[in-house]
């Protein structure tokens, strides 16, 4: 399952084939014999030769091209086997920084180029300057081909993201500084287990929004924040609060088939993220000032860096760091229990404070509310000026509409016509909202554009919903699973395929 090789219809050019490599979390076993397990580094070094006209990346800190098409690449710095990576394709590079560069198919280099110009230098010196020097040299942008399975992949000195973030307009570069992010929580200290996958997402989302915070401000960032939640909130509705991977300590087991056991890969879910992001935020809560759990965070990542860790490593370095939150057994307030945090299932105990998105989110609040209503109150949302939205408010706006749906007959249908912004977006995170409400309010006048999305990308995060959504909805909307599925499945990623199957019973 750990390489793909993709024919030239699967790329954005269309003309030459494309290999690459995902190793998270388990798959790099089937690309070279090694120690495929998050608590051993190592470095490496690989010589790949490829056909004329191709160009080979890698996670790695050096590179030199040779005479035959070959490629040397070497990464001098300790990592886990997960974070080795490779691309092959009709690939070119543009700067976009004075340590970074974007590398895409020639198609897609001007619009790549465009979108990160001038602006990744900022996010890694706000990194640097929180959580300490960055290691990895270089910070590369490699953007994918449509049938990625990610938003984004942490590779070391090379990020690996989906072409769904070409938005045009930067809208989406959160998934940027969230892979910059695991430059320290991750690559740097990482989780011993993938039974503790959230010690790399949950810190790592906390840490995005810390550079967000210096970066865009914290009315922005909470509102990033809340579509966080609101996500965290439909999986748990979703699965169950008390589902056993619905806590941040998962027991991995092995399996004999895809029914037995725990496959790490299953516990990619908003868990680890949005409740690890509750848990860190909490353990900034305990500490009460935002520069001191800076602090700590430096020190955490320079007490563990380049080592693997587990969740009690972890929290005993913060008490030790924080000697008089120990010396008050902070692990140990009722209800609030780090033991209960790591080994409980269920929505989190505490929530960061989020008010200071309430500027954005109200207006988001009342305009759906508006929506909602049995007879609408078109003088009132014709003064709502939406075109003047940045993409999260109309994210946000759009998660509230979802949750009040189905709607009363005929307003999605009059909301598609007043919002083409929304209706006809060619963004990414608004289409998947988008097509969540026309699956949700059965709209089968628009079911086209559930088709043309699923068509278009292959992300994991926007393809499994959407299939729920329709095999939990109409016979119309199982027949357009179905029918999308038979068309767009040898262009899935084996993972995502395997997770579309069990949703729609055939296997
Ligand atoms: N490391 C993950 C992607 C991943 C997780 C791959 C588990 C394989 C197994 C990456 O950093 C990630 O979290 N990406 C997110 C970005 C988002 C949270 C901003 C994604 O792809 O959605
Ligand atoms: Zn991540």
């Amino acid at each position: 399952p750990q390489v793909c090789w993709l024919a030239p219809e699967q790329t954005a050019g269309k003309q030459r084939p494309y290999m690459y490599t995902q190793g998270q979390a388990v798959l790099n076993r089937s690309f070279f014999p090694g120690f495929d397990t998050p608590s051993v580094k190592c470095t490496y070094s690989a010589t790949v030769k490829v056909p004329e006209g191709f160009t080979a990346v890698m996670s790695a800190t050096s590179w030199e091209k040779q005479k035959d098409n070959t490629f040397i690449f070497k990464m001098s710095q300790p990592i886990p086997s997960y974070l080795i990576a490779l691309a092959v394709g009709d690939i070119v590079s543009a700067d976009v920084g004075p340590r970074s560069r974007v590398w895409a198919e020639p198609c897609l280099i001007e619009a790549a180029k465009k979108e990160y110009d001038g602006v990744i230098e900022e996010f890694l010196a706000v990194g640097e300057k929180l959580f300490g020097p960055y290691v990895w040299g270089r910070y590369d942008i490699l953007f994918m081909p449509p049938s990625f399975p990610f938003g984004g992949m942490e590779n070391p000195c090379l990020t690996f993201v989906t072409p769904c973030l070409l938005a045009g307009d930067r809208s989406l570069v959160d998934v940027i500084i969230h892979e910059i992010s695991h430059s320290w929580f991750g690559n740097l200290v990482t989780n011993a287990t993938w039974g503790e996958f959230w010690l790399n997402e949950g810190f790592t989302m906390y840490a995005q929004r810390r550079i967000s915070t210096e970066v865009y401000g914290s009315a922005y960032t909470c509102l990033e924040a809340a579509t966080g939640r609101a996500l965290l909130r439909q999986h748990m509705d979703n699965t169950g609060e008390d589902h056993p991977l619905n806590k941040l300590r998962v027991v991995i087991e092995p399996g004999f088939s895809l029914f037995l056991g725990v496959n790490p890969d299953d516990t990619y879910n908003e868990t680890p993220y949005e409740k690890g992001y509750c848990f860190v935020s909490y353990l900034a809560h305990l500490v009460g000032d935002q520069s001191k759990f800076d602090a700590f965070l430096q020190a955490y990542v320079n007490r563990f860096k380049f080592q693997s860790i587990t969740a009690d490593d972890a929290l005993s370095f913060y008490l030790e760091y924080f000697p008089e939150l120990k010396e008050k057994g902070v692990d140990s307030i009722p209800g609030f229990e780090f033991d209960r945090w790591l080994n409980t299932p269920g929505w989190p105990p505490y929530l960061p404070d989020l008010s200071p998105g309430q500027q954005l989110m109200k207006p988001a609040d009342e305009l759906a509310e508006l929506w909602a209503a049995d007879s609408l109150n078109v003088e009132a949302i014709e003064a709502v000026d939406v075109t003047a939205w940045r993409t999260y408010q109309l994210v946000y706006f759009l998660d509230q509409v979802l949750q009040k749906s189905p709607l009363p007959e005929g307003n999605v249908e009059r909301l598609s016509k007043m919002y083409p912004k929304i209706s006809k977006a060619q963004n990414a995170e608004l289409r998947l909202r988008w097509c969540q409400i026309v699956l949700k309010n059965n709209l089968e006048a628009e079911y086209s554009k559930v088709k043309d999305f699923l068509h278009s990308q292959g992300k994991q995060k926007y393809t499994l919903p959407l299939y729920r959504a329709m095999w939990g909805g109409s016979e119309a909307a199982r027949a357009l699973a179905m029918e999308t599925f038979s068309a767009t499945a040898p262009q899935l990623h084996v993972n995502v395929q395997n997770y579309v199957k069990k949703i729609l019973g055939l296997e």
